[in-house]
């Protein structure tokens, strides 16, 4: 079957002040993640221990992506174990593999995080206070509400469906290093929940949460790697 690992970012500077969106770069605490995610990476993800595909333990390739913001990228800086020889390089006209290179994070947009646009960079207090109407409007319908000049879940929902495709074009593992918003959305498409809850779903930091979809159910495993 597909295996996916989805985890948020490290902490990020942002996170730290409860400020949502902008494009910070991590804090110690979320470089430290950052660096465990590396050995999760070579000890978990890039090992075939059942034996069907290859020997037990041996390194297989896998794939992994990010989104275009600083703290993702920043998260998957480790990935870079001369050892993990896994993703394929050959991106040639045939599908064709060609060159064996090291895992290497490909940077989409479809998974950043949901634009809060006039109100990107504040806190929720902060809103609150400046556009408590937004504030309220948002309390009553989060799938749907469109931040002005920014996002709605649904907005996001559009951006991410042809993503669904894509993760499952290819039978590697991948290592999606994406944000809350976003990875709620994914785990609630493969856990079948219904899309009003998906914007409440509480995808937990420091976490990767390992998906395996079945034919009538999703397998879920969860790793915290920082205790
Ligand atoms: O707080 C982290 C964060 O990823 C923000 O950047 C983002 O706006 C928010 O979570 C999404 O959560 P919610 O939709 O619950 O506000």
């Amino acid at each position: 079957p597909h295996v996916f690992y989805l985890c948020r970012h490290g902490q990020s500077e942002y996170n730290v002040l409860g400020k949502i969106g902008g494009d910070s770069g991590l804090s110690p605490e979320g470089d430290r993640f950052a660096r465990a995610l590396a050995r999760f990476a070579e000890t978990e993800i890039c090992v075939d221990g059942n034996g069907l595909f290859g020997a037990p333990n041996s390194v297989v390739p896998a794939r992994l992506w990010t989104s275009t913001l600083k703290r993702t990228r920043d998260t998957a800086q480790y990935i870079q174990h001369p050892k993990i020889e896994i993703a394929y390089k050959g991106d040639d006209i045939d599908g064709r593999p060609q060159t064996w290179v090291q895992m290497r994070p490909r940077p989409w947009s479809n998974l950043d995080e949901l634009f809060a646009g006039i109100c990107d960079g504040m806190t929720y207090d902060e809103i609150k206070e400046h556009y408590p109407d937004e504030f309220a409007r948002r309390q009553r319908n989060k799938l749907a509400y469109r931040y002005p000049r920014g996002e709605s879940y649904l907005d996001m929902i559009h951006r991410l469906d042809p993503m669904i495709l894509e993760m499952e074009r290819h039978r590697e593992p991948l290592l999606i290093i994406a944000h809350q918003g976003v990875l709620r959305l994914i785990y609630a498409y493969y856990l079948g929940l219904p899309r009003e809850s998906a914007p409440y779903v509480s995808i937990p930091i420091h976490t990767v949460i390992k998906l395996t979809p079945l034919v009538y159910e999703c397998r879920e495993e969860r790793f915290e790697l920082l205790k």
